[in-house]
């Protein structure tokens, strides 16, 4: 008890809320999208199907596969005004800082999609925020590197749509290598969704108060940006090329030992998983497929793989219960398809877009969803007798 507040001293903090939508086994290692396992989605399915799935709640038949990955490629272009925002932004932008602004920015366009409590308003915008993140995506990539932007072609898969927008230029033929594609599919699948991560709780708690889900997933952006979050990916790459080589791992695993250094091993840990995340387990096999297939023999992942080594058998890591995380892998392979660190985390909020948006549209359509509110434990001094300012010395 403090001053004049009493505390339920049973105060606890509760789950967040209740979701169909994944699970996580953060003592084991497992991850379910709708009850599937996520190493088995990677392997079978494309990136439409698991996005039918988590939106849905069941793996599309070939009818249904085909029907929704029609609704989604109708939405893969934008309002050509909306690309006129890419203009007023510094080339040098960071990328996330663009997609934040922008993706709110469409509220301001797609009007007939923003009225919540309108079920079919709400799957337009669903299927908009899907289709048109690669879209805005990679013209924030073409934009940065003063290239012209490349309009959607959907006769080509989602991910491949969204390599030929990026890499593609108009003075000749984009040819999408199938190795790229594949591996691009299980990095978008691996990042679809986790749960109640920071970011998704970011979309649920915008979402409750009613505000449109443009403007919620432009929140979630913002919060996926944090080298905590989704931007580990491109701190956990860019840590790689500072140890360099591998007689470098020793200095900065101690670095991440010392309570007194602020670094800490990117791509290392996690708030649940205190086994290997098994997105890291498909992520690294990616890797060396595309390492392997496209000939590169990038010293970082020679540097990745020993610190990984030494990391599981460090007594301090295993105490810790550290392993590596979605982050430690992927910044290899998007690095090995040719993006730049600074589109990484970038790939990630496409990828979570499907994640966010299926956990939007299940809390705005529970009919007992009430605006959130998270409580405090007040610490602050108790209540006390105002002084006027000429009295105060
Ligand atoms: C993602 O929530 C999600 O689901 C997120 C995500 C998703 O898909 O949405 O999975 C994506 O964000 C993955 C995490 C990416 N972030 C990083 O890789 C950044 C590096 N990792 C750390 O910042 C850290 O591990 C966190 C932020 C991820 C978790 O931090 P916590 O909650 O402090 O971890 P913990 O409680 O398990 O830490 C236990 C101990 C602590 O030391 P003590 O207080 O016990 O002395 O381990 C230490 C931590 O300081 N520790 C690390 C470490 N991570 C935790 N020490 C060195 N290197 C690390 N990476």
């Amino acid at each position: 008890q403090t001053g004049a507040f009493t505390f339920d001293p049973g105060f606890t903090s509760t789950a967040a809320c209740e979701s169909a939508i994944t699970y996580i086994d953060g003592d084991v290692g497992v991850l379910l999208y709708r009850g599937y396992p996520i190493d088995a989605l990677a392997e079978h399915s494309s990136f439409m199907e698991v996005a039918y799935l988590l939106l849905n709640g069941e793996l599309p038949t070939p009818k249904e596969d085909a029907q929704f990955t029609h609704l989604i490629t109708r939405h893969t272009m934008i309002h050509e005004q909306l690309a006129q925002f890419y203009r007023g932004f510094r080339r040098d932008a960071h990328p996330m800082a663009i997609m934040c602004g922008i993706v709110g920015a469409m509220a301001a366009f797609y009007h007939d999609s923003t009225d919540i409590h309108d079920p079919q308003q709400r799957v337009i915008a669903s299927h908009r925020l899907i289709a048109k993140m690669p879209t805005l995506a990679a013209m924030a990539y073409k934009y940065s590197i003063g290239q012209p932007f490349i309009y959607p072609d959907n006769s080509l898969s989602f991910s491949g749509n969204f390599l030929r927008m990026t890499f593609g230029v108009p003075a000749e033929p984009y040819v999408v290598d199938p190795v790229i594609e594949n591996a691009m599919e299980k990095l978008l699948i691996l990042q679809a969704d986790h749960e109640q991560n920071a970011s998704t709780s970011t979309v649920r708690l915008a979402g409750s108060s009613g505000a449109n889900p443009f403007a919620c997933i432009s929140a979630g952006i913002a919060c996926l940006w944090g080298p905590a979050h989704g931007g580990a990916n491109e701190a956990a790459l860019n840590m790689l090329r500072q140890i360099g080589t591998p007689d470098r791992i020793p200095e900065f695993i101690a670095r991440a030992k010392n309570k007194d250094d602020p670094f800490r091993l990117m791509g290392f840990g996690h708030r649940v998983y205190k086994n290997y995340d098994p997105r890291a387990k498909v992520m690294q096999k990616v890797a060396d497929e595309v390492l392997t297939s496209l000939g590169l023999t990038d010293p970082i992942f020679q540097v990745a793989r020993e610190l990984e080594q030494i990391a599981l058998n460090d007594p301090y890591f295993i105490d810790k219960k550290l392993y590596p995380n979605v982050d430690f892998y992927s910044g290899v392979v998007m690095s090995a398809i040719g993006f730049p660190t600074s589109m990484f985390t970038v790939l990630f909020a496409i990828a979570r877009t499907v994640g966010w948006i299926s956990q939007w549209n299940e809390m705005i359509g529970d009919p007992e969803q009430k605006i959130g509110r998270p409580r405090q434990l007040y610490t602050g001094p108790a209540q006390r007798a105002f002084v006027p300012l000429a009295e105060r010395v």
